[in-house]
């Protein structure tokens, strides 16, 4: 593959680590509504996750298969296969919770009807054809790789974040999010690669990782305060900001602060996702997680 936007040669790249999706599945009667004990906020803002990533991650493999005409290199379009595949089976496993989310007297609808309308209607292909649909392509494909970036950063976090384990976090949810955390470190590259494969025009990048930053930030307050306002256990006496400060602190949410200082990281020139540290925990989380190791051994 052509790796002509990398400042200097990574040696993971050299071992082609192949990206392919994992049958997992997860059972969630067991699963309390806090699922991480005692802490309204912090459940609900992984909630978030469970509700509004989904959304966003079909529509991406949708604009990926739009581009694999466009990906002339073999090795490239095999990983963009394997990451459609991956990005799938996330939102199929964050879906599967929803009726869960619901039984617990959660009105989750309304969160994923607003998120899915907004995405929709910014994101899909609009009809539109010939060389205004390549490049309307190449500018949903700048948006997903900043977004992409995110959920790098948001991966490594959560398979370094102790904090989960310290409060007992219920394990099956903790290897949802550990595993899909993990598989977003592993196909960090692809996306990014694919843009700059097909378009990998600096102005655009630049604009969707701006665009991505305030768009994902905004979305998730909105959903989370949609969440919050309907928990049984919510502080409403705490303020809000003081409640995200001490979930980050007790190392249960990453710092919303990674929307801004991330954006000088990926918009360097040279940048490129392998430059993000070595993918050895990511690997080492996928080859011992209960959801992973169960789809190994039934595939
Ligand atoms: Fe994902
Ligand atoms: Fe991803």
């Amino acid at each position: 593959m052509s790796r002509t936007t990398r400042s200097k040669p990574q040696p993971y790249v050299e071992e082609a680590h192949t990206i392919k999706p994992r049958n997992v599945s997860f059972q969630w009667e067991e699963v309390p509504l806090h699922y991480i004990p005692d802490e309204p906020l912090a459940t609900q803002f992984w909630n978030v996750m469970h509700l509004v990533i989904p959304i966003g991650e079909r529509l991406m493999a949708g604009a990926l298969s739009e581009a694999l005409p466009f990906i002339a290199d073999e090795r490239l379009r095999e990983e963009a296969i394997g990451f459609i595949g991956q990005e799938t089976m996330h939102a199929d496993s964050h879906e599967g919770y929803h009726e869960h989310l619901a039984a617990h007297g959660i009105d989750v609808e309304p969160v994923v009807r607003n998120a899915s309308l907004m995405l929709q209607k910014i994101l899909s292909d609009h009809g539109l054809k010939g060389r205004a649909k390549k490049e309307w392509l190449a500018e949903r494909l700048a948006f997903y790789a900043a977004a992409e970036h995110f959920t790098a950063v948001v991966g490594q976090w959560l398979l370094d974040a102790e904090g989960l384990d310290e409060a007992q976090m219920h394990p099956m949810m903790l290897d949802l999010l550990r595993w899909h955390g993990a598989e977003e470190v592993e196909h960090r590259d692809v996306l990014f690669d694919v843009f700059q494969h097909v378009d990998g025009s600096y102005a655009r990048r630049a604009r969707w990782a701006l665009l991505a930053s305030a768009g994902l930030l905004g979305t998730w307050l909105v959903s989370l305060n949609h969440l919050m306002a309907q928990d049984p256990s919510r502080r409403w006496w705490k303020p809000w900001p003081l409640q995200i400060a001490g979930a980050v602190r007790r190392g249960l949410v990453p710092s919303l602060t990674i929307f801004a200082t991330e954006i000088p990281v990926y918009l360097k020139p040279g940048f490129h996702p392998s430059s993000m540290g070595t993918l050895d925990s990511a690997i080492r989380y996928l080859a011992t997680s209960p959801a992973a190791r169960a789809a190994e051994q039934g595939a």
